[in-house]
């Protein structure tokens, strides 16, 4: 196995974190994140796996004079190793070396300007003025000798800043975001002028015989089960494990009943034609029984989540498969381990979060480090269809959590059918590919419309169209408004039981993609 120049992320709790790993990895430096307590014995063990080169810590929400702030071991910043703060890590970098850390009299939160006094090691080339995003409360007042500020704002006296010899590098802002113009520069520079790595990270066919290689090995002589939702991950989970192991794996695709039109039989077809051993279990009248009365949208949540797992053990016992395939990539299994200090939003259930109690023998990832654009990129050298590749995501809980109020068939019925035409005109116009997602939300009111010279009195569907990079934030499309136009239309005509269509121009934050 190569030994890949790696940059670790201790992980602070922040939003941001992730996409600070996705980043590195995109300038082809491996990066794994660590939880923010991580031990300079569990660093240096990581050691001989991973050629680490520097670590970064990430933001958070905590301030560091909360009671249960969370703290570094600070024996990490002994290693010798480059060491880069980012907002709480900065904070925190800082007040570990003795400076002054306070509450800001005006919080910072979006685009702002720093000036750069000193353009050097991770600001170097960069211009005196540059445009980047903070989201922060505390700031750093003051900085012992043997650190220089390298930056400031309007708000923050000392937004960047270095040890005179060391390789230590704080920053109030966040480069990992798209909204700092140069934020990729600042990584490169921490990455390759700082850290010295080299760029030998990089999906490709040999990388995919190596997961086929270590799938064959851990699965030996048995037979193994996956869940296969038809999404990108557990899609090429199922056509990698398939190619290791051949007929000697199930697929198993739970119609909950809150698929999309044409889903059910699109994943089928496809995954038959590959000559995959597939079954279909057709649970639609189970999940609309359990949920039945249930409004609140957690409790919908939870109730598909655990129905889910119930069709999927059964399933299991009747196959005797004593080895679980599963799709689960790099986020999923941080979130589920040690993301301690991030606010819950909600509860996504995902396939590839199965099964918690189920027994087998053994429990395979092959995709267990890898990001949404790298296993994408598999899924490319796999040869998988473009539509697969490049769907919109797609909840596990499916239509379910766009439907407001409780489940009916009906309900489902409506808003399957909204969402076809919203998806029919979106890729007619050509900007499906720019657009994260687009899709109906069937909400819970009811209003009044005339059709036909006679009164109506129907359901209130919501368009929800956006733009995002990673789903962490995102902004509602501005969709021409002929094409709104001949949306609504179609909707209202098409589907008898609506008499009115609303466009959501919510970002998110303060909403959420979904509307449950
Ligand atoms: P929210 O609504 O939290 O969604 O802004 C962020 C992204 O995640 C998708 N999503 C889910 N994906 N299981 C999933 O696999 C889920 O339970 C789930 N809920 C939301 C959502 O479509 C969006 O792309």
């Amino acid at each position: 196995m190569t030994r890949y120049d790696t940059v670790l992320v201790l992980d602070f709790g922040g939003q941001y974190c992730h996409l600070i790993g996705r980043r590195v990895r995109e300038q082809g430096v491996y990066s794994e994140i660590l939880p923010h307590d991580a031990k300079v014995e569990e660093i240096r063990l990581l050691g001989e796996k991973l050629n680490v080169k520097g670590i970064i810590l990430s933001g958070g929400p905590a301030s560091i004079f909360d009671a249960d702030a969370p703290r570094l071991d600070v024996k990490i910043l002994d290693l010798g190793l480059p060491v880069l703060g980012i907002c709480y890590g900065h904070q925190l970098l800082a007040h570990i070396a003795g400076g002054k850390v306070g509450r800001a009299e005006i919080k910072e939160y979006g685009s702002t300007y720093i000036t750069i006094d000193k353009p050097v090691g991770i600001l170097k080339g960069l211009n005196r003025k540059e445009k980047v995003w903070m989201s922060h409360s505390d700031i750093v007042f003051s900085i012992p000798n043997d650190y220089e500020v390298l930056a400031y704002s309007e708000n923050s006296p000392i937004a960047a800043f270095r040890h005179r010899e060391k390789p230590i590098y704080g920053l109030q802002w966040h480069p990992e975001v798209s909204h700092t113009e140069k934020g990729i520069q600042m990584l490169r520079n921490f990455l390759f002028e700082v850290c010295g790595c080299e760029a030998n990270w990089k999906m490709d066919s040999n990388f995919i015989d190596q997961m086929i290689e270590e799938i064959r090995f851990e699965i030996g002589e048995n037979k193994a089960i996956i869940a296969l939702s038809g999404g990108i991950d557990s899609s090429v989970a199922t056509v990698l494990a398939a190619k290791a192991i051949g007929d000697r794996l199930t697929a198993v695709f739970v119609d909950h009943g809150f698929m999309r039109e044409n889903e059910t039989e699109t994943v089928r077809k496809f995954f038959q034609a590959f000559g995959i051993n597939l079954v279909v279990v057709d649970a639609q009248e189970r999940f609309l029984k359990r949920l039945k009365n249930v409004v609140e949208p957690e409790m919908k949540r939870k109730i598909i989540g655990e129905e889910f797992i119930r069709v999927f053990e059964e399933v299991a016992e009747k196959i005797g498969a004593e080895c679980l395939i599963q799709g689960t990539i790099y986020p999923d299994r941080i979130e589920s381990g040690f993301r301690r200090f991030s606010d819950k939003i909600k509860t996504h259930h995902n396939v590839a979060g199965l099964p918690t109690h189920i027994k087998f023998r053994k429990i395979v990832e092959p995709l267990r480090d890898l990001y949404k654009d790298e296993v994408r990129r598999i899924a490319e050298i796999l040869g998988l269809p473009k539509e697969l590749v490049y769907r919109q995501p797609f909840p596990g809980p499916g239509l379910a959590v766009r439907i407001m109020g409780e489940v009916t068939k009906e309900k489902v019925e409506i808003v399957r059918r909204a969402d076809k035409i919203v998806r029919e005109e979106i890729e007619r116009s050509g900007l499906g590919e720019s657009l994260w997602q687009y899709f109906a939300v069937l909400t819970d009111t009811k209003s009044t419309g005339v059709k036909g010279d006679a009164r109506a009195y129907g359901h209130v569907v919501a368009v929800r169209i956006v733009e995002s990079r990673e789903a962490m934030t995102a902004s509602f499309a501005k969709i021409p408004y002929e094409i709104l136009e001949r949306i609504s239309t179609r909707i209202t005509n098409e589907i008898p039981e609506v008499t009115r269509v609303v466009y959501d121009i919510t970002h998110k934050p303060p909403a959420t993609i979904e509307w449950e």
